[in-house]
This record gives structure tokens, C-alpha cells and sequence, in this order.
């Protein structure tokens, strides 16, 4: 059984991330999901509000979970085979793949990319809390559930 492990930030979870997600449920036996909790970082919404969030888009189909501190020691606590991340742009290949590289020296983890549906590449979590600030339209950009979170959040 291979178990893949999608760390991220997910404030929000966009239509990006659900993309990359459910690949990565058609690819593996079990998925994780794993929301990074740093409480220096500012966000719009707590680790708890990000982990229900992902709970509610993706029922059983995945476990989800919050960390803090290094991801290779949070993917050996999971007892995951691999990590996941979505590829949209050059800027994301450079940077996930010195993270990769890093994770891979600590602890000899391999990161599997998944290339983020080109419909989807243009779709950042920061651009879209950023329209959503500006009253700008949610439509495809995140799931439902998200933009009445984002609606709440930041109206
Ligand atoms: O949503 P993001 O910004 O792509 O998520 C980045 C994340 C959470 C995967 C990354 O910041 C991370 O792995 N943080 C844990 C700290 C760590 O292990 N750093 C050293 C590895 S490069």
C-alpha cells in the first residue's frame, strides 16, 4: 500500500488544490493532507477552520492532518511514502524542487509532482484571498464551501 502525503498551506484550499488532491487519490492508495500550522505566519484562517475545510471537500477520501516544524519528520510520524505537490509554473518547478532536493537530503523522501491542470495554473491562494478582499467573483476559483468562508472571513 502507498501512501502519498499533499503538504501545503491551503489558505484557502483553492480549485488548484482539489485538482492536484484528487489525482493523487486516483494515483495511491491512501492520501494525506497535511495543513502546515505556523503561528508566526499570518493567515486568514486558523489550522483547525483550513483542516475542516479540506475535511468537508473531501469526506473519507482522505486523512487530514496539521503540522508544525519539519515536513520529513511529519511524513515519518504518517508512515507516508512519498509527497505530492502540484507543478503550475517555472517559479514553482525552481522552488518545490530545491524543497524536494532538501527533503531528500534530510531524510532520503521523494516529492512526486503533479502538473496542475493549465486551467487552474493562474489560481494562488494569496491572488484569490486578494480578489475576494476586493469583492472581485469566487466562480471557479474555489469550491463553494470555501468562498462562503472567504465571504465571512474577509467581507
Ligand atoms: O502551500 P505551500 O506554501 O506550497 O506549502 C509549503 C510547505 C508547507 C509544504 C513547506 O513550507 C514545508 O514543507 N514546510 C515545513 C518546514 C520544512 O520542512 N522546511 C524544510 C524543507 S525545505
Amino acid at each position: 500500500m502507498t501512501t502519498a502525503l499533499c503538504p501545503g498551506s491551503f489558505d484557502p484550499p483553492t480549485n488548484g488544490h482539489v485538482d492536484v488532491i484528487e489525482r493523487a487519490i486516483a494515483t495511491f492508495d491512501r492520501v494525506v493532507v497535511s495543513v502546515i500550522d505556523n503561528p508566526v505566519k499570518k493567515s486568514a484562517f486558523s489550522a483547525q477552520e483550513r483542516v475542516a475545510l479540506i475535511r468537508e471537500l473531501f469526506g473519507d477520501s482522505v486523512d487530514v492532518t496539521s503540522f508544525d516544524g519539519l515536513l520529513v519528520d511529519h511524513v515519518r510520524e504518517q508512515a507516508a511514502d512519498v509527497v505530492v505537490k502540484g507543478l503550475r509554473t517555472v517559479d514553482d518547478y525552481e522552488y518545490e524542487t530545491r524543497m524536494a532536493l532538501m527533503n531528500r537530503h534530510l531524510s532520503g523522501m521523494e516529492t512526486v509532482f503533479i502538473p496542475t491542470n493549465p486551467a487552474l495554473a493562474f489560481i494562488s491562494s494569496s491572488l484569490v484571498k486578494e480578489v475576494a478582499r476586493l469583492g472581485g467573483a469566487m466562480s471557479g476559483l474555489v469550491p463553494d464551501v470555501v468562498e462562503r468562508a472567504l465571504k465571512e472571513r474577509l467581507s
